[in-house]
Order: C-alpha cells, then structure tokens, then sequence
C-alpha cells in the first residue's frame, strides 16, 4: 500500500530476479535429491517438483522479459554453485535432511510468490497476478509433501519443524 507502482515494479522486480535464481537452485537440488532416495514412489514425486521448478523458472523468465529485464549474472552463478552442492550433499546426508531443508525452502517460497503477486498487483501488472498465485500454490503443495515426510521421521521428534504455512485457500485472499 502507499507505494507508488514504480517503485512496486521495482521491488517486483528484485523478488522475480531472486525466484529465477532460486528455482534454479532448487531444481539442481531435487536432481540430486531424487537420485538419492530409495523409495520409487519418493523419487518420483521429488523429479515431478524437479520439473515444477523448471516450469516455475521459464515462467518467471518471461515476465522479466515482458518487464524489460533479466536475470542478475551473480545470482545466477550462486544458484548453480548452491545447486550443485546441494545436489550432491544429497548422496551423503542420509534421508532426513533434504526433506527437511526441501520443506523449509518451500515455504520460504510460497510467500515469495505471494509478495509478488501483491507487488504486481500493486503495479497496476494485473496480468501476472493470477499465475504468481498459482506458483505460489504449486509451492503450498511442495512444502505440504516435504512437511509430511520429515514429520513422519523420528528426528522431527529432535527438530522442531518449521512453521506451518496458512491453509491454501488463504493464498488468493
Ligand atoms: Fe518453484
Ligand atoms: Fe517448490
């Protein structure tokens, strides 16, 4: 409220730069997550968020796009440096963890995409808002999966989940 739309765009801007890099990052991880899990069920949910992550990031390009702009070079570098070793920090972890750090990442990313929509809202870019919610459900799902996976491992007994995300109709209110 109170800004002025260009300075929302801006803003818009910045998270949509970070969410780009950011998909990146996790889809470079659940790569490696998904190789690392026995369970065929597990790993073929995690490939299917691998994909989600992808498609999040095509789309995100082309708003950049469509607002003149584009990915941050250093963000960039970082998410593929981040992904990789995260990627790979999978094979060693044992299970937990990754399902663990997945759940937290992914409700880190339901908000993104809801302060983004909001921005864009607020920058009079109505047309992005309807699938900046959308991600931001795909995102509700993710965490919902990584949630209930590490609540369902002893070690949750250990370490206090994260905390739970609003219900997901609350989203687009
Ligand atoms: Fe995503
Ligand atoms: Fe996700």
């Amino acid at each position: 409220m109170g800004e002025s739309p260009t300075r929302s765009r801006e803003r818009l801007v910045a998270i949509l730069q970070l969410a780009y890099s950011g998909e990146l990052a996790a889809a470079h991880a659940y790569r490696g997550h998904a190789a690392s899990v026995a369970d065929a069920s597990e790993r073929e949910r995690i490939r299917v968020i691998e994909e989600e992550e992808w498609h999040h990031r095509r789309l995100v390009g082309e708003m950049l796009a469509k607002l003149g702009r584009g990915p941050r070079r250093s963000r960039e570098l970082r998410a593929a440096v981040v992904g990789r070793t995260l990627s790979l920090g999978c094979r060693v972890s044992g299970w937990f963890l990754p399902m663990y750090a997945a759940g937290k990442l992914e409700s880190r990313n339901i908000r993104e995409y809801e302060n983004a929509a909001r921005l864009a809202r607020e920058a009079g870019l109505d047309e992005l808002v309807d699938c900046l919610l959308t991600m931001a459900e795909v995102e509700w799902e993710h965490e919902l999966y990584f949630r209930t996976k590490a609540a369902g491992h002893g070690f949750s007994r250990w370490l206090r989940l994260w905390p739970e995300p609003p219900p997901k109709r609350s989203i687009r209110a």
